[in-house]
């Protein structure tokens, strides 16, 4: 019986790690701390929020009284810890956002568990989700590993990498039990269509242009959603504390070849002539500290805990293609209001 804070668990990740931790373990009770952000969205959790073992709670982690309360009220043995606010093109437009959520958020959190449980850290955990952006750039060859010193360039994985440091700071100062893990990007049903994939598949089928910065040739290292939910609740049960472990999908891809393939998939699953789509591509002006290469080696996960992806990309990215196309009343919902707004500032300056 556990009783596990996730916080996030209304956006992209957290809700898969949110139904994973339901669905597999009816015994543990299971409490999604959310703000409901744009980014944050219950529609993504209709599938179990009926289930008894699954609890909501509105509130924004920068409030740390509330935390306080909160800690006091649940009692939580656990807490995975994923809110925050997570776009590159956000945190440089907002920076302050990303200080508040991702550095103050953090250590609200850290500083109610450390209040509710005083030296007692027998069964308990405070698992901080991380990116392996905070390593930085790669040149065109070698891998991120856990040694790898940090050097964050955007206003984001700047945030992301101090709240690592001091995630790190509270098990060295006050032995908090805690694990890190940091992934590479991720893709799948849920992402807000304000990331590359999803919002090249939503332009595809508005016919809308397909903007890529720069003259897309920067490299991500892929990850299907559902396996580093997997992963983290691997590293959740059986990763050591105070340990840092990497999660990569071992799939790099230039962005032009990602956005080529995904034009390819949707011109043949909308049934549009072959090359329709890929006439929507529109080079535009790079980003500001546009990280050349993300590429990371899991092998002490694989090593140690003994995850490995369960997806191949081909397999993965249809599977996403096919979620959007079946789901488009969520797509709508989500890219009215304000997301226009946001689309027009990012893009229409350009
Ligand atoms: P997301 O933007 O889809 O979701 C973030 C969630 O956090 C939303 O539900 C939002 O409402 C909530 N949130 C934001 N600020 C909050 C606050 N102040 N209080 C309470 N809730 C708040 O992000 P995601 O892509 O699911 O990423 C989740 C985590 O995983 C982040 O910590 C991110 O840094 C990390 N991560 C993401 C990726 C990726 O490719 N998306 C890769 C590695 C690590
Ligand atoms: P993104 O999905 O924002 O993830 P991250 O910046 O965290 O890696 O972007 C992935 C890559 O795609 C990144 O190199 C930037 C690029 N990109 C575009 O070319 N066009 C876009 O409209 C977006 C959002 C991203």
């Amino acid at each position: 019986m556990k009783k596990i804070l996730i916080t996030g668990g209304a956006g992209f990740i957290g809700s898969h790690v949110v139904r994973l931790f339901v669905n597999k373990y009816p015994n543990y009770q299971v409490y999604n701390l959310d703000k409901l952000t744009y980014a944050g969205n219950l529609a993504n959790l209709t599938d179990v929020e009926q289930k008894s073992n699954y609890h909501f709670i509105k509130a924004d982690i920068t409030d740390g009284p509330l935390l306080l309360e909160l800690f006091e009220k649940h009692d939580f043995d656990s807490v995975i810890h994923l809110a925050a606010e997570s776009h590159v093109d956000r945190s440089i437009a907002n920076p302050m956002e990303f200080i508040m959520a991702n550095i103050v958020g953090t250590v609200n959190l850290l500083n109610a568990v450390r209040h509710q449980w005083k030296n007692d850290f027998e069964g308990k955990r405070f698992y901080h989700i991380s990116t392996d952006e905070v390593y930085g750039s790669l040149g065109h060859t070698g891998f991120f590993t856990e040694q790898t010193a940090y050097d964050p360039h955007s206003p984001y994985s700047a945030s992301k990498a101090s709240s690592d440091h001091l995630v790190r700071a509270y098990h060295d100062t006050y032995n908090l039990p805690v694990v890190i893990s940091n992934c590479s990007n991720n893709y799948g049903p849920n992402q807000f269509p304000e990331k590359l994939i999803p919002l090249i598949i939503n332009n595809i089928r508005n016919s809308k242009p397909l903007p890529v910065y720069g003259k897309g040739l920067n490299v991500r290292d892929w990850l299907y959603v559902v396996d580093h939910a997997r992963a983290i609740d691997v590293i959740f049960h059986k990763g050591a504390d105070g340990e840092t472990y990497n999660i990569g999908g071992h799939n790099e891809w230039k962005n032009i070849d990602i956005v080529r393939l995904v034009c390819q998939i949707m011109d043949e699953k909308l049934d549009r002539k072959d090359g329709t789509s890929e006439q929507l591509i529109t080079y535009v002006k790079d980003r500001a500290g546009h990280d050349l290469r993300y590429a990371i080696d899991a092998s002490k996960l694989q090593r140690e805990l003994n995850w490995t992806p369960s997806l191949q990309f081909e397999e993965g990215i249809r599977k996403t293609i096919d979620w959007y196309l079946e789901n488009q009343t969520w797509l709508d919902e989500v890219t009215s209001g304000n997301y226009l707004k946001y689309y027009e500032q990012q893009y229409q300056k350009r």
